[in-house]
């Protein structure tokens, strides 16, 4: 990779960062495409998200993804925010404009394309969504606006799920071991908690045979490990599955799109993969 005078600088802000494979996406992305970018991980302490947007801006760093703890904390300090992100109420990516950065949220659009590439259409379907997280949320929006009839959240504190998503329309919220109350057959479920993530790979959210009659597609938001427990169960019972690896590339497509007006090939798409599949694996 080449650095010079003219490199546009992006980056990351979060806690930690050292593990995010954003870096590794980016700088792939400015490779495959021959743009003048280069990506750096900024690890950001929560009392410091103000002064860190206001330097990056000063530094004349082009854009920022944002990552744990901080999608919803950097939001005051923006100029501007997306409509998109801000319904989801997280940001994850800023964008360098005159005055300040523009706030989006491109993990809901990583989502949908992850639905488009494994021809799981739910609209006028009833899907599941397991976990009320972070990640839940742009899951969740992602759902709702591609058409969903209803969605059933189950989360082990339902309590907080219920506070999250419970006064949202056409979603239902459950504690995790109410799955008997989902209707049998057919459904969409998105396995959004963290549950089954390296190193703990031999967890699942659910293990009950009665639960994964219920579905007939899933996405586990987790990619590493490549098929989680759940996904393992899923598959037993007949299921089609996938792993959330489409979600990462894409939100990043989408955002390295929004740093630089450049889109990404195919070509850098699928070097991408390579070097996430190559990295998850060390
Ligand atoms: P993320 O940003 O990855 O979504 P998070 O905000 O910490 O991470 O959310 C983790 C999700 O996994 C939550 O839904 C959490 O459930 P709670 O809301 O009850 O905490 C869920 N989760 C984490 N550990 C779990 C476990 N051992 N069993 C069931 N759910 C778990």
């Amino acid at each position: 990779m080449k650095v010079d005078g003219h490199s546009l600088v992006l980056g990351i802000i979060g806690d930690p960062v050292k593990h995010s494979f954003s870096p590794l996406l980016h700088n792939a992305f400015a490779e495959a495409e021959g743009v003048n970018t280069v990506y750096v991980p900024f690890p950001v302490k929560r009392e410091d998200i103000e002064a860190a947007v206001r330097g990056a801006y000063a530094l004349g760093i082009q854009g920022l993804n944002v990552t744990v703890p901080h999608k919803e904390a950097v939001i005051p300090y923006l100029t501007d925010i997306d409509p998109m992100a801000a319904e989801i109420g997280a940001v994850n990516c800023l964008v360098r404009t005159d005055g300040g950065y523009k706030g989006y949220n491109t993990d809901a659009l990583g989502f949908i394309r992850t639905l488009e590439l494994i021809g799981a259409d739910v609209k006028g379907k009833e899907c599941v969504m397991l976990g009320a997280g972070g990640a839940a949320n742009a899951v969740l929006h992602a759902l709702l606006n591609s058409g969903a009839q209803k969605v059933w959240v189950l989360n082990r504190s339902a309590d907080k799920a219920k506070s999250k998503f419970g006064h949202i329309d056409k979603v239902e919220v459950l504690s995790m071991d109410e799955y008997g109350k989902i209707p049998e057959g057919g459904l969409f479920c998105a396995q959004c908690t963290s549950v089954g993530l390296s190193p703990d790979v031999e967890k699942s959210p659910i293990a009950d045979p009665a639960f994964f009659k219920r579905i007939e597609k899933a996405v586990d938001i987790i990619y590493s490990p490549e098929k989680t427990r759940f996904m393992a169960l899923a598959e037993e019972n007949g299921c089609a599955i996938v792993n959330g690896i489409n979600m990462l590339i894409y939100q990043a497509v989408e955002a390295y799109k929004l740093f630089t007006g450049h889109s990404v090939s195919v070509n850098g798409i699928d070097r991408a993969k390579e070097i996430i599949n190559g990295a998850s694996h060390t």
